[in-house]
């Protein structure tokens, strides 16, 4: 049986709506997630045995079953019995570059190459709605890591529409390593804070989203100045107030230049896109100089449209 290394990318989202309330306590979401070149890389053993073992080299990431790799290899071998008895376990290592807690969907990435990692190993020929399927009993965002590329995503977050792909813009990633933010509590704190805001959509059922359709256009147009305008993340206006670093961060890559820049998801980690890697190099410089914390990092990677892929 052959080991499979497959690279699992972050996302940011360019835009993220907090529509209504749902039955399961979840939101109803519009959200358009974009994949970025950062990416971890899972390297997938058969074990011969009857169990999996995960090992992963960052002291942040545990590596027993709180872990969304780790629940993704228990999915598959409670839905797939007969295959788990026939070709066994696999050891799982998560090569981690994507940070942690972080808003970037590292976990739920990590997951999504499980998933595929296994139909493949075990022979299974899952087709990707299947993949998409179970993704999402694993995560709101897990779906969208098989996937890939640039996305409209309703519903918990789990129903996709692909749109015009927004390859190759250069895009910086910042954050502090000793900042995380519970994505939990920044939905529950926006219930408590907003909710009133989304009441009606209970009973009309009609989903609102004023930024999506806008920001599509300027995203097919490759308008890098309207995309500026018309990001939108509703979960800003919880985290920035109880985290003024996450915000000071923002303002100053603003100030530096990077007008197209948000936080991404329940954040901390916030994203500039730029014109040219040039530019980056220099907001990432006036940044570090205005804000000096050796606690902040930065990434300069590129938006992509690849989810899971096969390396070797
Ligand atoms: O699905 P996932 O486990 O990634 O979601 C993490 C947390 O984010 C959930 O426990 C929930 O509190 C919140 N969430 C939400 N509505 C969504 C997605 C996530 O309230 N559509």
């Amino acid at each position: 049986m052959q080991t499979y290394t497959l690279s699992a990318p972050a996302k940011i989202n360019l835009d993220l709506e907090i529509i209504g309330d749902r039955p399961d306590g979840y939101h109803e979401l519009v959200m358009i997630l974009q994949s970025v070149a950062l990416s971890d890389r899972l390297t997938l053993r058969p074990n011969g045995l009857e169990g999996f073992r995960l090992s992963c080299a960052h002291r942040e990431v545990p590596t027993d079953d709180t872990n969304i790799a780790y629940r993704a290899a228990e999915l598959m071998a409670a839905q797939f019995p007969q295959h788990f008895a026939n070709f066994g376990g696999v050891d799982i290592d998560i090569e981690k570059n994507i940070p942690v807690a972080a808003g970037l969907a590292g976990g739920s990435s990590n997951g999504a190459a499980v998933l595929v990692g296994l139909d493949l190993i075990w022979n299974l020929g899952l087709t990707k709605s299947q993949l998409r399927d179970l993704g999402a009993r694993l995560g709101s965002d897990v779906p969208f890591c098989i996937e890939g590329g640039t996305v409209i995503a309703t519903g918990r977050g789990e129903r996709l529409a692909p749109i015009t792909p927004m390859e190759s813009v250069p895009v910086i990633l910042a954050k502090y390593d000793n900042l995380a933010v519970s994505t939990a509590w920044a939905y529950q704190t926006y219930r408590q804070r907003f909710g009133d805001t989304y009441k009606n959509f209970a009973e009309t059922g009609k989903p609102k989203s004023a930024h999506s359709v806008p920001l599509v256009n300027a995203i097919f147009e490759k308008d890098l100045a309207r995309i500026a305008g018309l990001l939108h993340n509703d979960l800003e206006k919880v985290v920035l107030p109880e985290y003024p670093r996450v915000a000071n961060l923002l303002s100053g890559l603003k100030r530096a230049g990077g007008t197209a820049s948000m936080m991404s998801g329940s954040g901390p980690t916030v994203f500039t896109l730029c014109e040219s890697e040039e530019q980056a190099r220099t907001i990432i410089e006036e940044v570090r100089n205005q804000i000096q914390d050796p606690h902040l990092q930065f990434w300069l990677t590129h938006l992509s449209n690849q989810g899971i892929t096969i390396v070797n």
